[in-house]
């Protein structure tokens, strides 16, 4: 079966069970399209799908692109919520230190990274152990009440001047009464290309909430950009 063909039927397939009520089952099914359908640039059955998607309660965003090269940095970097693609670890293999509350998340994770379950707001590290730190879409999973006390040990955990990158995406407060979000990504490294989505239960937030957290942990935002739905930022520990 060819590629449009399959994504018919998995749409169909989806359809008939929201028909039936079982939302789960079409929510897997549409995934499967919508990767699929991204992967062949199917722009017709994308906007079916993110329709349907709709339907069942899920927000997608539009494909988000991020374009990465490895981090230039001496020694090792810790990787907040380091499990899913691992990306950082695919970038920086062996220098990686990648953490993850959910061990089976960090299973599936192929790369040079070591995996450690850990909890990012209570990092078992001792203070100035890490030159730098990442969290590559990685807060949208955490929950907001924890947010300020991962900055803060974070920032324990860097050397003096050592460097905080954070890249994340807007979830907006208008759009809540959708109960998930999702950000399919298509993300550039120098040797693959890496088709994603990061889906999460809605919780709002944005650039200057992680600006205000930064100000409030006194790291020193030393980059940033936004583009369409995703953003990234770049703090510095300045004791
Ligand atoms: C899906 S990943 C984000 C993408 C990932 N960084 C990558 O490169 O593909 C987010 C991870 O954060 C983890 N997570 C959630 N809360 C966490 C916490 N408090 N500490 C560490 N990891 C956490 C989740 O288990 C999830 O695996």
């Amino acid at each position: 079966m060819n590629k449009p063909e399959k994504i018919s039927q998995l749409i169909e397939g989806a359809e008939t069970y929201i028909k039936s009520g079982n939302h789960g089952k079409a929510q897997q099914k549409l995934y499967q399209a919508f990767s699929m359908a991204n992967k062949t640039q199917n722009v017709e059955a994308t906007n079916k799908i993110l329709d349907l998607l709709q339907t069942i309660g899920l927000l997608a965003t539009n494909l988000q692109y991020v374009e990465l090269k490895p981090l230039k940095n001496e020694g090792l970097i810790l990787d907040i919520g380091g499990g899913g693609e691992g990306i950082v670890g695919r970038l920086n293999g062996e220098q990686v230190v990648a953490i993850d509350t959910r061990e089976e998340e960090l299973e599936g994770t192929q790369n040079e990274a070591l995996k450690v379950v850990m909890d990012a707001s209570d990092l078992k590290f001792l203070p100035d152990s890490f030159h730098m730190c990442t969290a590559f879409f990685s807060f949208m999973y955490i929950p907001k009440r924890k947010h300020l006390k991962v900055f803060e040990e974070v920032y324990r955990v860097l050397t003096e001047n050592g460097k905080f990158a954070v890249w994340d995406v807007r979830i907006p407060a208008s759009e809540r009464k959708f109960k998930e979000f999702i950000v399919p990504l298509r993300i550039t490294l120098p040797d693959e290309v890496v088709e994603t989505g990061y889906g999460v239960k809605w919780q709002v937030q944005n650039m200057e909430h992680f600006k205000q957290i930064a100000h409030q942990t006194r790291f020193q935002v030393v980059n940033e950009w936004s583009r369409e739905e995703i953003f990234h930022l770049e703090m510095i520990k300045q004791g």
